[in-house]
C-alpha cells in the first residue's frame, strides 16, 4: 500500500502567520521527506511532487483530496507530497511561499491565483512557461480565451487554472431569518435594503452578518465597493480610471463601516469556516463569503433551500467577482517530472469535475457537463457565462500582492478602531499609489 506523505506542516489558526515567519527564518527548507513512515512501501514510487496549497482542512481538505484521488489513478508512480499551510486565501501560505522562492526551496508546483497575483511570480522570473504543456496536454481550447488572457504574459503561459470561484455571494440561514420577522425568500436590490433586514436580524438578537479575520473583511470590502460603484468603476480602481479619493469611493466606505458595525465581535481571532459555520449553527442570519462556502455547507450535511439559500451580494446582481486557482512549474522544482504529472491531472476533465464537485467551485475547462454539478453551482455556470465579470481583489485577481496588503493593513487598522474613515481613505488612496 502507497503511503501518502505530508510535508511538516504549520500550526493551523492564525498563528500559522508568525510560525510560518519563524519557519522561514530558519530556512524554511525542512526536509520534505522527513516525515515518511518508517517502513513506508513506497518502492513503486519513481517520483514525488509536494504541492502547495492553502487547502489544509475541511471542505478545502475535501477539495484537494478528490483531486489527489485522480491524481493517484492517473500518475500511481508519482508520490504526492501534501505542501498545504493552513489560512484562508493563503493568508499565511503566500508569506512562506515567497520566503521559500527567495531561498530557492521551492515547492514543486504551487497554487496561484490567475491575473495580477500570478503576474508578481512571473515578473520576478519564479515560474516556469508551460506553454508547451499545453499543447502536450491538449489545453488549447479546453478554457475560456481570457481565463487564458489572464495567465499569459509576452504570449507564454505561466499556470494551468483548476477552478473557477465567484466572491460575490452572500450565504444565509433562512430559519435565523424567519426568526427575525423577515422572509427568507426576499431580494433586495440593494446595499441600503439589505441594511434594513440586518436591522431586524440585529434587533432579534442574533448576529446580522457574520466575519472573521482581516481578509475576510477585505473580501466583503471588494464586495461592497462593487455594490456600491457598480463593475465599470470597481474596475477602475485598479487601473486608475477611478479616482480612490472621490466621494463614491467615500460612500461606499461609509457602507463598508456600516456593514461592519453588524458583524460578530470575535471576527479577528477567527478564520472563514467559523463565520460561515455561525450561519449554519444559527448564530447568524447572513455572511459574505466566495462559493468554497458552498462545499462547506455540503461537508454538513446541510440542505440547501432549508438549512442554507443563497443570493448575490444586494447591488451585485449580475455581476460575476471573479477568480481562478491554478497551479505552477516553479522555477528549480526539484521534481518537474512529478510537477508536470500533477499539471496535467489538474487540467485534466476528470480531474476538473473531481475536485470541483467537491470544492464548490466551477470547472475552469469549457466541456464538462454541468448537470454533474449542484444546483449551487449550476447558477455559477449559468452566471459565468452571461454576468459581467470583474477581478476579486481578496483573491489576487485583480492587484498585485503588495497592493492587496496595504490595502488589507489599512482595512485591519481601521476596524480595530485604529483610525477614522478619512485616514482609512487617505491609506487606500496611498496604497492605490504604491
Ligand atoms: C481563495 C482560493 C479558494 C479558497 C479560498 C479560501 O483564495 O482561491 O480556492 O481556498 O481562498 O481559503
Amino acid at each position: 500500500m502507497r503511503i501518502r506523505r505530508t510535508r511538516p506542516a504549520l500550526a493551523a489558526g492564525l498563528v500559522a502567520a508568525s510560525l510560518a515567519l519563524a519557519a522561514c527564518s530558519n530556512g524554511g527548507s525542512a526536509d520534505p521527506t522527513s516525515s515518511a513512515p518508517a517502513g513506508d512501501d513506497d518502492a513503486a514510487a519513481q517520483t514525488e511532487v509536494e504541492v502547495f496549497t492553502w487547502w489544509a482542512s475541511g471542505s478545502e481538505k475535501l477539495g484537494l483530496d478528490a483531486l489527489v484521488a485522480v491524481f493517484d489513478e492517473q500518475h500511481p508512480n508519482v508520490e504526492f507530497v501534501n505542501g498545504a499551510v493552513a489560512g484562508g486565501a493563503g493568508s499565511a501560505a503566500k508569506d512562506l511561499l515567497q520566503s521559500r522562492l527567495q531561498a530557492n526551496d521551492p515547492p514543486d508546483t504551487f497554487q496561484a491565483h490567475a491575473g495580477a497575483e500570478l503576474t508578481d511570480y512571473i515578473n520576478a522570473g519564479q515560474v516556469e512557461d508551460v506553454a508547451d504543456l499545453y499543447v502536450e496536454f491538449g489545453l488549447r481550447d479546453a478554457f475560456p480565451a481570457d481565463l487564458v488572457d489572464r495567465l499569459t504574459v509576452d504570449g507564454k503561459i505561466y499556470s494551468i487554472p483548476s477552478n473557477i470561484h465567484r466572491a460575490n455571494v452572500v450565504w444565509a440561514n433562512p430559519t435565523v431569518i424567519s426568526e427575525s420577522g423577515l422572509d427568507p425568500e426576499a431580494s433586495y436590490a440593494s446595499l441600503d435594503e439589505w441594511f434594513e433586514a440586518l436591522d431586524k436580524v440585529q434587533d432579534a438578537g442574533f448576529t446580522a452578518l457574520s466575519v472573521a479575520t482581516t481578509w475576510t473583511q477585505v473580501h466583503l470590502l471588494e464586495t461592497i465597493l462593487l455594490a456600491e460603484l457598480g463593475p465599470e468603476a470597481y474596475n477602475g480602481l485598479w487601473d486608475g480610471s477611478t479616482d480612490w479619493a472621490s466621494a463614491e469611493v467615500t460612500a461606499a466606505l461609509e457602507a463598508f463601516e456600516k456593514a461592519m458595525s453588524y458583524t460578530n465581535t470575535d471576527r479577528d481571532g477567527l478564520d472563514w469556516p467559523d463565520a460561515t459555520q455561525q450561519v449554519m449553527d444559527g448564530q447568524a442570519a447572513f455572511n459574505v463569503m466566495g462559493d468554497w462556502a458552498v462545499a462547506a455547507f455540503e461537508e454538513a450535511g446541510k440542505a440547501e433551500g432549508t438549512d442554507y439559500i443563497y443570493f448575490p451580494v444586494p447591488g451585485t446582481h449580475g455581476v460575476f467577482d471573479f477568480l481562478a486557482d491554478s497551479f505552477t512549474l516553479p522555477v528549480g522544482a526539484p521534481h518537474p517530472d512529478g510537477a508536470k504529472a500533477w499539471l496535467e491531472t489538474v487540467g485534466s476533465l476528470e480531474g476538473q469535475v473531481a475536485f470541483n464537485k467537491a470544492k464548490g467551485s466551477i470547472p475552469a475547462r469549457t466541456d464538462a457537463d454541468p448537470t454533474e454539478f449542484s444546483p449551487y453551482q449550476q447558477t455559477a455556470i449559468t452566471s459565468f457565462a452571461e454576468d459581467t465579470i470583474v477581478s476579486s481583489l481578496a483573491h489576487g485577481a485583480a492587484t498585485p500582492i503588495a497592493w492587496l496588503n496595504a490595502i488589507s493593513d489599512a482595512t485591519s487598522k481601521f476596524t480595530t478602531g485604529g483610525g477614522d474613515l478619512a485616514t482609512f481613505q487617505a491609506e487606500l488612496v496611498a496604497a492605490a499609489a504604491g
